[in-house]
Order: structure tokens, then C-alpha cells, then sequence
């Protein structure tokens, strides 16, 4: 069978990569992929926003399995575009993608089912949720668009000075357009972060093997929020005990109440949690893998990843056991100078072949490309993912900085302490 992969990011490659490896699958179509993705399959240079024109090409093309990675193409209704194709596609609807859409609707979500996340409070004007924060008493607080902005949409907020700061330039100067239109505003929560993928049909849970990202750009968790520059599988934090407690009072709750809601919720569930002293809490939630997570879950993943996704799509999940190899692994993220500000395009990337030599590693490109000479270049801010398992987590993390040891680009940048936290 031939299966399409839409979108260009280190979570595409890793994918593909995966699916690349099942029997069942003849070939990888990449739209529109990256250096890394064209080393398991065909990229193809197609307007993927223009749905009607991927449907055509995917019949034309004889696809028979759809994998899209970002939110984007979910929210924007890719899975109802393919409704009536006969093709199947993995992932949710545009009304079960609004869990990840908007912000507003998770948290009320939340609310009406009991499920633990912060506390908080909803606004559709600039002047009331003003007169909120100047009736709080002082303290942090996090300040979120309520639509998609990338990542961008969330600003932890020490004090109330800065809350106004980011309410104003969400809402009143209207930096994210209007998916700033509605903020939430909500308690600061304390605590490891930890990711929680599951696989669901609606009726079935299957969770992925736990992971942890480093959001912010420097070591020791300083500087700026990014897409994520690095993370680790398993999180030796999520203990089997804390994960029933997950999968009970998050996972379950969270897909039936998506069902009561008529919102029926099939493909990849992200609970981006913060474990706190009063148990784990809801950060966000997610509609599609995670990336930088699903690079090293990818790598420990023992499962066909194809009988996997499919068995989701056509609510077969309970008939699968998904098996895993016990070595952790580990992704270290190589950024462009500059990330997650402005940077530089176009440079070559060295050392790539001796990386990929090294035993258990793998690098997935991101934000790359070849030029017509066949060499790889800089196309993003973050550029590659370097990914390695090892028999412990030390490991592991030993073997993923070797490899970034022989890789080089002008501008390349990376943090230091990828994995560190689970020593
Ligand atoms: P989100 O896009 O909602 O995951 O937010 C991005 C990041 O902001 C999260 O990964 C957390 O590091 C941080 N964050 C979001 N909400 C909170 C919260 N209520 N308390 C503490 N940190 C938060
Ligand atoms: N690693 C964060 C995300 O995928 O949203």
C-alpha cells in the first residue's frame, strides 16, 4: 500500500521513517517532506492547504492510507476533506480537533468532566479581563490566546504587570490576529512536565510510552519558549502507579467526554501534563503526535507503526498490543543561530553520513532541504533531530551528543543538558 505523510517536520521524517519499515507498506509519499523524509520516500511538492487538490492526488496516486502530523491540517478539517474519498485518513475530525483549536473549549471541556488542569478564567474584551487581573492579588499567572498560534500563544507571567503586558498585546494589539480574540487566564501550575501520547478509536485507549520535551531554549530551562528543543523516552517520573492514575482520571475522561459532547475523538491524544503535588494536571492538550517526542518514541517503538494507526482508524485498537524496546533513547535538537527569533536559511550542514553511521542513532531532519547539488541545507529553525537509544538513559544520552559531536553547520546551536532531568 502506498501512505501519504503531510507535513515537512522532524516528527514527519520520524514517522515516515516508522512506516516506511512496515511490510504492509510499499511506499512513503511525503507532502512536502524534507532531506531526511526523501531518504524514505518520495517527497512530493503539492499546495497541501488546497484540500480538494489532495484528495485528487491522493486517488491519482493510489494512496490508501493518510497520515497527516500537524495540528493545522486537522483544525482546518483535512479528516472531514477525505470523508467521503474511501481513502482512510488517521487522526480527528474538525470538531474533535477543537481540542487542540481552541483553548477555550479544552478548558470548558475540563470543566464539565472533572478533569484535573488549572483554574482559570475566560475573556472575550481587553477591558474585563484588565479589571481581573487588577482584582487578583499579586503573583504569576499564564496569559493564552485561545486559538492556534504555533506554539507561541502561552506567556508564563510572574506578576501581574507582566499578565497586563501579555493581555494587551494579545488582545488589544493583536499579535496572534484573532486567534487572540479570547484569553484564558489561569493559575500557575508547579512541577516536572511530562507528555502523555495515547492512541484511541473512541472506545479503546492505548498509551504511548511516556515522554519529556525541553521547551525552553537554553540549559537549565532558561530563555524563551520554543517548539522544543530535545526530548526523552521513557520519563522515569511517569511510575506505573501515576500512569493508571493519568489514563483514569485523564485519558478516560477526556475521550468519553469528547463522545457525550458528540465530538468522537479518533487518532493521536497529546496530554501535555504538569505533575504537582496534588496529582497531575492538564497543561494542553494536543490532536497529533508531538515533536519533538516522537522522534525518540519512534526509535523505541517495536510495533508496526502502520497496523497501529490503521487499527485506530477503523476502531479495531483493542485487537493490537503495542511493544517497545526497554532502551530509552534520546533527541537533541540542532538549532539555527538565533531560534526562536529571526535566523539564517540556506547554510550546509556537514558530518550528516558519519552521524548516521553511529550504532542506534538515528537523525531526523526538520527544518532542511537538499539543493540540486544534493546537499543538505538549513531551512528552519529547528534543523535536525539527533536521536539515540542506549541501554540506560545515560547512555543513551552519551550516544545522541557523540553524534552531534560530527555534525556541523554555521550558527549550529543545542542545549547541553538533553535527558539530564531523568538521571
Ligand atoms: P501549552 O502550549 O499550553 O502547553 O503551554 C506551553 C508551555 O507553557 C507548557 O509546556 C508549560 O511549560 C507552560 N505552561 C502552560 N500552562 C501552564 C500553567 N498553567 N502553569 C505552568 N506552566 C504552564
Ligand atoms: N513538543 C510540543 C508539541 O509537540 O506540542
Amino acid at each position: 500500500m502506498n501512505v501519504l505523510v503531510v507535513g515537512s517536520g522532524g516528527r514527519e521524517h520520524a514517522l515516515s521513517w516508522k512506516l516506511a519499515q512496515s511490510p504492509k507498506v510499499d511506499k512513503v509519499y511525503i507532502a512536502p517532506g524534507n532531506s531526511g523524509c526523501a531518504e524514505v520516500g518520495e517527497c512530493v511538492d503539492i499546495d497541501v492547504g488546497n484540500l480538494r487538490n489532495l484528495v485528487r492526488w491522493a486517488r491519482d496516486h493510489e494512496i490508501g492510507f493518510i497520515v497527516p502530523g500537524s495540528e493545522v491540517y486537522y483544525v482546518d478539517g483535512i479528516v472531514d476533506a477525505f470523508k467521503d474519498s474511501g481513502i482512510p485518513i488517521f487522526g480527528p475530525s474538525k470538531s474533535a480537533a477543537e481540542l487542540e483549536g481552541s483553548k477555550s473549549f479544552a478548558k470548558g471541556l475540563m470543566r464539565r468532566h472533572g478533569i484535573p488542569t488549572a483554574d482559570y478564567a475566560e475573556f472575550e474584551q481587553f477591558e474585563p479581563a484588565m479589571r481581573y487581573l487588577d482584582s487578583r492579588s499579586e503573583g504569576p499567572v499564564v496569559v493564552k490566546a485561545d486559538g492556534l498560534c504555533a506554539g507561541k500563544g502561552v506567556v508564563v507571567c510572574q506578576n501581574l504587570d507582566e499578565a497586563k503586558a501579555a493581555v494587551k498585546r494579545i488582545m488589544a494589539d493583536g499579535e496572534f490576529g484573532s486567534a487572540g480574540s479570547r484569553v484564558i487566564i489561569e493559575e500557575l501550575l508547579r512541577g516536572q512536565e511530562v507528555t502523555i501520547l495515547a492512541l484511541t478509536d473512541g472506545k479503546t485507549i492505548a498509551p504511548l510510552a511516556s515522554s519529556q520535551d525541553h521547551k525552553a531554549a537554553f540549559d537549565g530551562d532558561t530563555g524563551p519558549n520554543t517548539g522544543g528543543m530535545g526530548a526523552y523516552s521513557p520519563a522515569p517520573v511517569m511510575t506505573e502507579e501515576l500512569m493508571d492514575e493519568v489514563v483514569e482520571k485523564i485519558l478516560i475522561s477526556t475521550v468519553h467526554g469528547m463522545n457525550e459532547e458528540g465530538r468522537r475523538f479518533r487518532g493521536l491524544l497529546y496530554a501535555g501534563l504538569m505533575l504537582t503535588g496534588g496529582g497531575p494536571k492538564v497543561l494542553e492538550y494536543n490532536v497529533r503526535f508531538g515533536d519533538p517526542e516522537t522522534q525518540p518514541i519512534m526509535m523505541r517503538l517495536k510495533s508496526d507503526l502502520f497496523e497501529l494507526l490503521d487499527a485506530t482508524v477503523r476502531g479495531k485498537l483493542s485487537e493490537q498490543t503495542i511493544e517497545w524496546y526497554d532502551d530509552p533513547a534520546v533527541c537533541v535538537v540542532l538549532a539555527a543561530g538565533g531560534y526562536p527569533g529571526t535566523y539564517e536559511k540556506g547554510t550546509v550542514i556537514s558530518g550528516l553520513d558519519s552521524a548516521a553511521k553511529r550504532p542506534d542513532t538515528v537523525v531526523f531532519h526538520a527544518g532542511a532541504k537538499l539543493n540540486h547539488q544534493k546537499q543538505v541545507l538549513t531551512d528552519g529553525g529547528r534543523v535536525l533531530g539527533v536521536t539515540s537509544r542506549g541501554k540506560d538513559i545515560r547512555t543513551a544520552i552519551e550516544n545522541a551528543y557523540r553524534a552531534v559531536g560530527d555534525i556541523s553547520f554555521e550558527g549550529m546551536r543545542y542545549r547541553t543538558d538533553i535527558g539530564k532531568k531523568a538521571l
